[in-house]
């Protein structure tokens, strides 16, 4: 298994993989040493491509085509950014591939660099991860002095070094052209697309921009090739994905599991040890918490683009947070709701002032003051925001509430004629993993 799954062997092993010398143990840089001044960076692109490697940011988008969008002419410098911002709620496995896994990341961003002819990489880390900022510190430094980053990579013509830039801790820095703006030292506000980030993205230079996740994949991709990593899975979703499990599971954390082959169910009671005793599902946010939210009918879903998006929702960032029959469905959105409405950038009016609105409704039905016409107004809000905006935030407030609202009426409608919803019974703690 290519990212953490390999690496739990390796702990179990006592293997300590934020050192060096137990990564290069466990074979790490060897797709270094097999591409660089080895490849052509065309052939690098194209097992990349040939892997059939989506982002596992969010988007999903094939990993090998956006680097092949990048001008192969272009007279400018040319850099890979690194999103580990990791702020999509219920999303911790950037964290924890960086804590464990160090090397495989900066060895996947070599790989990137390599292939589009990059001078430089940068690593965006949100600025809560001080823990994670430190260990990628210690890596860089033991990367560099090792010859795997710096000049003259393993005496090839190759030079290029790896920056680490801690975010300040806002949602939208994520999004990737906000983020290019942070980085640059502005206001991080989402830009117009296009231009891409591909043709004009950091100081308008072309970037690749991928996930923590997305570049740990490719040294596993080099080391086994293409037709291995694209074995995996369905056709159209191959490969690994870590899911980030949390709410109501016995044992939350992440799972690598391959794509397809495990279901929603399997995931929950298998992998995260199921629900407190004598309760159901009542919801379950998949993809994080910007998705279309899912029920109990759900469960047989095998986890991967295809058949989630089939079930009506998104694999997302795999963020996937689990909430059985104690729970609020209302409460619940409420704070998803407001958790939107302050990230929102408000660059944007129909973002900006549709979260605020959407935040008030469903106050006034948790507090008792809803009226029946407040289900009408919300779902006329929803066409008003998705779409009129300049980035997804806007699309990811609405999809949790008017998904809600679809699957879970009955409990909105009972919050408006029950004069408001009770507050849930605290939470018997779980004991994390
Ligand atoms: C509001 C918002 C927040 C986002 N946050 C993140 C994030 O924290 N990490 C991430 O990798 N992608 C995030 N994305 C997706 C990025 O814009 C971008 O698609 C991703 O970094 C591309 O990498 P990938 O192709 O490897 O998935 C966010 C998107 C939006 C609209
Ligand atoms: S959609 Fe919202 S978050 Fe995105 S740019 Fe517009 S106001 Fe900002």
């Amino acid at each position: 298994m290519p990212i953490l799954n390999s690496v739990y062997r390796h702990r179990e092993a006592g293997h300590v993989l934020t050192e060096l010398v137990a990564y290069r143990a466990a074979g790490g840089f060897a797709a270094i040493e097999q591409s660089i001044g080895e490849m052509e960076p065309d052939d690098l692109l194209y097992v990349f491509h040939r892997s059939g490697l989506r982002g596992r940011g969010g988007a999903g988008f094939p990993m090998g085509r956006k680097a092949s969008f990048l001008p192969k002419d272009a007279k400018l410098a040319k850099y890979v950014v690194c999103n580990a911002d990791e702020s999509e709620p219920g999303t911790f496995k950037d964290r924890e591939i960086i804590e464990m896994n160090p090397f495989q990341l900066i060895e996947g961003m070599v790989l990137a660099g390599y292939a589009i002819g990059a001078d430089r990489g940068y690593i965006y880390i949100r600025g809560e991860y001080e823990h994670q900022a430190r260990v990628l510190d210690a890596a860089l430094i033991a990367a560099r002095e090792a010859g795997f980053l710096g000049d003259n990579i393993l005496r090839s013509d190759f030079s290029y070094d790896i920056t680490l830039y801690r975010g300040a801790g806002a949602y939208i820095c994520g999004e990737e052209t906000g983020l290019l703006e942070s980085l640059e030292g502005k206001r991080g506000q989402p830009r117009l697309k296009p231009p891409f980030p591909a043709v004009a993205g950091l100081y308008s230079s072309p970037t690749l921009i991928n996930n923590v996740e997305t570049l740990s994949a490719l040294p596993p991709i080099v080391t086994q090739g293409a037709d291995w990593y694209a074995a995996l899975g369905p056709e159209k979703s191959p490969g690994t994905k870590i899911f980030s499990v949390s709410g109501h599971v016995q044992r939350p954390g992440n799972y690598e599991v391959v794509l397809g082959e495990t279901t929603l169910r399997e995931l929950i009671y298998e992998h995260a040890g199921g629900l407190r005793e004598g309760h159901q599902v009542k919801a379950v946010w998949v993809g994080g918490s910007s998705v279309p939210v899912l029920g109990a009918m759900h469960l047989d879903t095998p986890l991967d683009y295809e058949s989630l998006n089939a079930a009506g929702t998104f694999l997302g960032s795999g963020g996937c947070i689990v909430m059985d029959d104690s729970g609020c469905i209302v409460r619940a959105t409420l704070r998803l709701a407001s958790f939107y409405r302050h990230e929102s950038c408000g660059k944007c009016t129909p973002c900006r002032e549709g979260t605020n609105w959407m935040e008030r409704i469903l106050q006034r039905m948790v507090d008792g003051e809803g009226r029946m016409e407040d289900l009408e107004l919300l779902e006329s809000l929803f066409g008003r925001i998705s779409g009129k905006v300049l980035c997804a935030l806007a699309d990811g407030a609405v999809a949790p509430v008017a998904s809600a609202i679809k699957m879970f009426r009955e409990d909105f409608v009972a919050a408006v004629t029950d004069g408001g919803t009770p507050r849930p019974a605290p939470m018997s703690v779980v004991e994390v993993r």
